[in-house]
């Protein structure tokens, strides 16, 4: 085929195309004619383009030129026809706004934070065994963090070095003790335990769950910052017994019901005796807190008889056992402020 056939057959087919689509009045008749020209099977286009196949090797470059200004010619005729019709048509510029073919996307919902989510559970477990939650201050003063607590003056708990001391935050209380006034993030949450017994009348069954603070360097298993959750159960006739039932029956609502509780004899100030927390799980113990019955000297600063009221008492620290659970085994993951490792915690 020669050059100007060639050159004519695309004006008659630009010319044909502009007319039918001047007059189309359909999407279905416009989606016809669009098959028609530029179909990508049997379009007329694709018919044309393959008779370049036979056009003189010297002819080809402007023979490729016209073809390719015709072809945008119709194309950009069928979006304007489309356009008219009312923005519907179907030819790949002027197609449907919205896709329907692709895949969804999954709008990302936040979730509670692996701690947060245990200490709803603590609590859940706790409530059910008849506790009830109250909260208290993260900075606290030296009376309700050591001495009602029985921790005297020289104990090394108090040392500034084991503690936040906060240089600015004095309280203005008059007359003694003389150390009432020094402020700290509290070390322990058995402050609320003091808090507790100075506003409630008795008998008293309560957790409190929350944040205390110690200057330790971060490792794997120390973080400047923790949670603990500290039970107290005051009434008439409280006893070590009780205690452990309690503790068993949390621990196997909680982990699951393989798991076995020792009590270690240890010290505390606020508790005596005291007893040192283990859990057998997954085939080996695991130290999850203190506990014992509350020293009678901390009864004394409250003017609690203790010949009448008993009690115990108990803190577990809530990083280890959210660890335990979920298999984290660095507590700084858990302070990262990640949310692709946090993520996988979902509640
Ligand atoms: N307050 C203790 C600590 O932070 C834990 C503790 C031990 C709490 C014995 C108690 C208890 O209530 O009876 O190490």
């Amino acid at each position: 085929m020669s050059l100007p056939d060639f050159l004519k057959s695309l004006d008659d087919l630009m010319d044909e195309a502009r007319k039918s689509l001047e007059s189309v009045d359909s999407g279905d008749a416009l989606e016809a004619l669009r098959v028609k020209f530029v179909g990508a099977k049997s379009g007329v286009l694709k018919t044309v383009q393959k008779m370049m196949g036979v056009i003189d090797v010297s002819d080809k470059p402007s023979a490729g030129k016209r073809f390719n200004e015709v072809r945008d010619a119709i194309q950009l005729a069928i979006d304007q026809a489309a356009e008219k019709l009312g923005g519907g048509g179907s030819s790949s510029k002027s197609g449907p706004m919205i896709d329907p073919t692709l895949p969804g996307v999954r709008p990302s919902l936040g979730q509670l934070h692996p701690i947060t989510q245990t200490i709803e559970h603590l609590k859940e477990i706790m409530s059910r065994l008849g506790f009830s939650v109250t909260e208290g201050p993260e900075i606290e003063d030296t009376w309700h963090n050591f001495v009602a607590l029985n921790i005297p003056e020289d104990h090394p708990a108090r040392d500034p070095l084991d503690n936040f001391y906060l240089a600015t935050a004095k309280k203005q209380v008059g007359g003694n003790p003389a150390d009432r006034d020094a402020m700290l993030l509290r070390s322990q949450t058995s402050t609320v335990q003091i808090r507790v017994m100075e506003k409630q009348s008795l008998p008293l069954r309560i957790i409190s769950l929350g944040r205390v603070y110690r200057p330790d360097a971060p490792d794997a298993t120390h973080f400047p910052m923790f949670h603990q959750m500290e039970g107290l159960w005051v009434d008439k006739h409280v006893t070590m017994a009780q205690l452990k039932s309690v503790l068993r029956l949390f621990a196997t609502s909680y982990l699951g019901s393989d798991v076995r509780v020792r009590f270690r004899p240890s010290f505390f100030p606020f508790t005596e005796p005291s007893v040192e927390v283990d859990y057998w799980w997954n085939g080996q113990w695991i130290e999850f807190g203190g506990a014992g019955m509350v020293d009678p000297n901390v009864f004394g600063h409250l003017n609690i008889d203790p010949e009448q009221w008993s009690g115990f008492a108990f803190g577990l620290g809530v990083e280890r056992l959210c660890m335990r659970r979920f298999g984290i085994t660095d507590i700084r993951d858990l302070y990262r402020s990640d949310v692709r490792f946090l993520r996988q915690f979902a509640s």
